[in-house]
This record gives structure tokens, C-alpha cells and sequence, in this order.
């Protein structure tokens, strides 16, 4: 069991290629279910989902986000935006690299922002309640990790997280309540493909005492 849980962590990859099929009420209740026995910080249990899978939903939530995206980086492009931000302590080169994803990111053609999946799951905490993104995170994983035994493919999607933390546009097309911020969020679908190596993770650099 010890080495079959490690297995199971060792093969969860962020999947992006996924089948062009609703996914199951009952496999989306599974992940829920699993988020449900995640621990929470005094038990206290305030982590919320939401789950999406109306493809115009979808869309409108990927609109919304891709205006913020384009907007960013309009702004990044403003000269001397860059030296700016640098003085916020982010280097040069990881302000470049986020100028290239972005543009990626907004670019037309492929859905480069959710990879045409067919769920999207957001974990949300009342605005009110300042200590538990913890538990939001938690939550998350177990779905995630749930999800790969089904199989599901998931891919964690900090750019959605991040845009709902800033845009009003990007709230009003997750519906979300005034009072919930988002914390984490991932996409979900039916795999397309199947890893089979386990991609190379070295240790976390650990001190002992
Ligand atoms: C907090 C977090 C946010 C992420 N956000 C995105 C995202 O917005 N888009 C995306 O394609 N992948 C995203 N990922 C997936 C990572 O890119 C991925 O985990 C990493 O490349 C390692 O690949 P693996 O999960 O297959 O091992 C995110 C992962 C984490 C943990």
C-alpha cells in the first residue's frame, strides 16, 4: 500500500488532452466527495465548489479571462512597465517570460487557457475568512488526486485563479457570490492520452535538525 500510494503520485501529470465528452454527474460528485475529506483548519470547513460544464459557461469564463490577459499584457507592453515591476523585486527575465506566456496565452486559434475541457472546478473561500486557502488547497488535491483513478485528466489553471482575484468581468462569469474568492481552480475531462513515464522530480531540499 505505502509503495502503491507513492505510484499513484509519482504518475499524476497535469493533463491537457482531453476526450470531447461530457463528464459523468456521478465521477464530478466522486472528485466532491473526495475534496469533502480533505482536513480544514479548525475544522471549520468554509471551502466551496463550484463546478462547471455548460460549454457556454465555459466559454464565457474563458472570454472573461483572456479580456484580463489581453489587458495585462497591454500593460506590460507600456514602456517602462518592466523596470517598474522590477523594482518589485521580480527579475528581468521572469517578467519577459511572462510577456511570452501571456501572449501565448491570448493568442487566437488553440484554447490555450483550458484546453477545450469539458468540467472546470473552483474552490472558493468566504472573502471574510483570511486563513483558509490551506484548506481550499487541500481540498483540491484530493479531487485531484481522486480524479486520476477514475482516470480523469486535470490540470491545475492559476491563470483563471489569479485573473478572479482581480477582475470583476472574470466573477461575474464564474457567478460566483460577492462574498467568495477564489483560491484554487482545475480543469477536468476524460484523457486523451496516457503517460506512461513519470516525469523526473528531484527531492525537496530539506534541512535536519
Ligand atoms: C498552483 C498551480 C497552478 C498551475 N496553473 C496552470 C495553468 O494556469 N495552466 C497550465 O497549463 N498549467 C498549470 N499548472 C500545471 C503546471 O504547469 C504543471 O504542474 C507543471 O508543469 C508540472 O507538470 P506535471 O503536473 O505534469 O508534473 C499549474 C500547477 C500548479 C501547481
Amino acid at each position: 500500500m505505502p509503495e502503491a500510494l507513492l505510484q499513484h503520485f509519482r504518475q499524476q501529470r497535469s493533463g491537457r488532452e482531453y476526450r470531447q465528452e461530457p463528464v459523468a454527474r456521478e465521477h464530478l460528485a466522486g472528485l466532491l466527495a473526495a475534496a469533502a475529506l480533505a482536513p480544514s483548519g479548525l475544522n471549520a470547513r468554509v471551502v466551496r465548489a463550484h463546478v462547471y460544464t455548460d460549454p457556454a459557461a465555459l466559454s464565457a469564463i474563458r472570454e472573461a479571462t483572456l479580456v484580463f490577459y489581453r489587458m495585462l499584457l497591454r500593460i506590460l507592453h507600456v514602456p517602462g512597465t518592466l523596470a517598474l515591476l522590477h523594482l518589485t523585486g521580480q527579475t528581468h527575465e521572469q517578467l519577459q517570460l511572462l510577456r511570452a506566456e501571456l501572449a501565448e496565452l491570448v493568442s487566437d486559434g488553440e484554447d490555450r487557457l483550458f484546453y477545450d475541457a469539458p468540467a472546470l472546478l473552483v474552490f472558493t473561500l468566504p472573502r471574510r475568512h483570511p486563513t483558509g486557502e490551506g484548506d481550499a488547497w487541500l481540498a483540491s488535491h484530493n479531487a485531484m488526486l481522486y480524479a486520476a483513478t477514475i482516470p480523469l485528466a486535470t490540470c491545475y489553471n492559476g491563470f483563471l485563479a489569479m485573473a478572479a482575484g482581480k477582475s470583476a468581468r472574470v466573477r461575474h462569469a464564474l457567478c460566483l457570490p460577492r462574498d467568495e474568492r477564489v483560491v484554487a481552480a482545475f480543469t477536468a475531462g476524460y484523457p486523451r492520452l496516457t503517460y506512461r513515464r513519470c516525469p523526473p522530480r528531484p527531492p525537496i531540499p530539506t534541512t535536519w535538525r
